[in-house]
């Protein structure tokens, strides 16, 4: 150990951030800076990967300057990132082959549904905890191998590397062209479809189902060991953890007991339930995943609900309807009126995910009446978050008979205080935000510290979290049934849409 600092990268959908901690978990300093999302097609959605690594280079630039440090006080480096985005790469030259595949991107539907033929979605759920979804990399690793000329070849040469962006980012951080380490973490290598969730290994019949040359795929390691030491700003420094952002924001709100759970409100909002050391079945349509695995230690696996759009509908009625200017303008607009005046938006626009798993499925606008204005939207915007959460809680306690009986937040949406009243009110229980909201930089600076000796273990982690404020349930029962039947009735409407 070096120094008192531990420094994490969040690589998000939207942006990428550098924060450095203390040893008490307390932020020293921020560095983010947004990335282009691109377009390409209606349901298509990329990154420039090339573009992403400049940007965390310069975060991480920033947030040393801002922190006033240099590489030699900081003990370690985590990395947490958007799940499931696939990159390909050149490992000679180091350029990736393609704009990366991301996330939310629904060009692999037809694929998955081929692949999965007689046996439909759940073809590899068994092996993997997911279903056949165009949500995760191992498809879009396969369409890209499919459409761009040539790749297969040099893939089974081995001169292509694949990497969801925990990879990519390892890879470059640690020397890239000169002597990077191809890795990913067990969290990461659980949203592919393509690791076995008994063996934490490649699963050898979904890779030859999918065609995926097993010569261009990482390592699987553990989400807290010394990977490499890296390169640049932060030279010397051992990078020391990687989890999936959602999995790594299980960690930093330190749930790390059976029946603990958090929902994190970004682009999209997960809701995570940490269920032990065993994975658990979904029979609901919520995910099977890897919660985190210190070192040698056991896996502690999670069930997940996954929903693709909460903080992304926002984006879209400022960016593409114009209906606000800022995101901080939904609060006050939604609260000028007392209700969404009949109105309920489901936005389905990368299908629908959990728990139905519908790609079929485009978003909706119901209950439309001359009554209704630009604040009823907004409204209706917001409860589209609660009322999606709702329904993988719903899901959760049928998968896992465990009630909640409050729910830990984080995530940018969670300063909206009339959003997180509405997710108390439709839950029926509290909702809790910590102090340190940036949970998911926070858990993999947890881990990257746990892996090399700044705190000694969990127990330790868990005096750090602190209550910064709670919402309490204020609705009344029947009206809170009443309009989730009128909000299942909308997200009926939204299935049946691709041709
Ligand atoms: O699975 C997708 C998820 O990891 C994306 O998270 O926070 O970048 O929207 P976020």
């Amino acid at each position: 150990m070096t120094g008192s600092y531990v420094a994490a990268i969040d690589q998000g959908t939207t942006s990428s951030r550098c924060i450095v901690f203390d040893r008490s978990g307390r932020i020293v300093a921020v560095d983010q800076r947004e990335h282009r999302q691109i377009f390409p097609r209606p349901g298509w959605v990329e990154h420039d990967a090339g573009e992403i690594w400049a940007k965390v280079q310069a975060v991480v630039a920033g947030a040393l300057a801002r922190a006033g440090l240099s590489a030699g006080e900081v003990s370690a480096l985590g990395i947490t990132n958007q799940r499931e985005t696939t990159v390909l790469w050149d490992r000679a030259t180091g350029k990736p082959v393609h704009n990366a595949v991301v996330w939310q991107d629904t060009r692999t539907a037809a694929l998955c549904h081929e692949l999965g033929g007689a046996q439909g979605p759940d073809r590899f759920r068994q092996a993997t905890g997911l279903p056949l979804a165009s949500y995760f990399s191992g498809p879009k690793a396969a369409w890209l191998l499919e459409k761009v000329p040539g790749l297969r070849r040099r893939a089974e040469n081995g001169e292509i590397a694949f990497g969801t962006v925990d990879s990519w980012l390892v890879w470059n951080l640690t020397g890239g062209t000169d002597g990077g380490v191809h890795v990913t973490d067990v969290t990461n290598a659980s949203r592919t479809l393509l690791m076995n969730l008994e063996t934490l290994q490649w699963d050898p019949a979904i890779l030859s189902a999918l065609r995926i040359p097993e010569a261009m795929l990482p390592e699987i390691r553990s989400s807290a060991e010394v990977y490499g030491r890296a390169t640049g700003k932060l030279a010397g420094v051992p990078v020391a953890a990687a989890l999936g952002d959602q999995q790594a924001a299980v960690f930093g709100q330190t749930c790390y007991r059976v029946g603990e759970a958090k929902n994190t409100y970004g682009t999209g909002s997960f809701l995570l339930l940490n269920t032990g050391t065993r994975p658990v079945a979904s029979k609901n349509g919520l995910l099977t995943t890897v919660g985190y695995r210190l070192g040698g230690e056991e896996p502690v696996y999670c069930l997940e609900g996954s929903i693709a759009v909460t903080g992304a509908l926002v984006q879209w009625i400022r960016d593409q309807l114009g209906l606000i200017r800022s995101t901080d303008e939904i609060e006050p607009l939604a609260a000028s009126v007392p209700d969404n005046g009949g109105a309920y938006i489901v936005p389905a626009f990368s299908g629908l995910y959990a728990p139905y798993w519908r790609s079929d499925a485009r978003g909706v606008v119901t209950g439309l009446t001359r009554f209704v204005t630009r604040a009823h939207l907004a409204r209706a915007v917001l409860e589209a978050t609660s009322w999606q959460t709702r329904e993988v809680v719903d899901a959760m306690y049928q998968d896992s008979g465990v009630r909640i009986t409050e729910l830990k937040v984080d995530g940018g949406m969670t300063a909206n205080g009339l959003l997180m009243q509405h997710q108390a009110d439709v839950l029926g229980v509290p909702v809790i935000r910590p102090v340190v909201s940036e949970t998911t930089c926070l858990g993999a600076a947890y881990a990257a510290g746990l892996a090399t000796g700044v705190w000694d273990g969990p127990d330790e982690l868990r005096t750090h979290w602190r209550r910064d404020a709670e919402w309490t349930p204020s609705m009344p029962a029947e009206v809170r049934e009443r309009e989730y039947r009128n909000w299942r009735k909308a997200v009926e409407r939204t299935f049946g849409w691709l041709e």
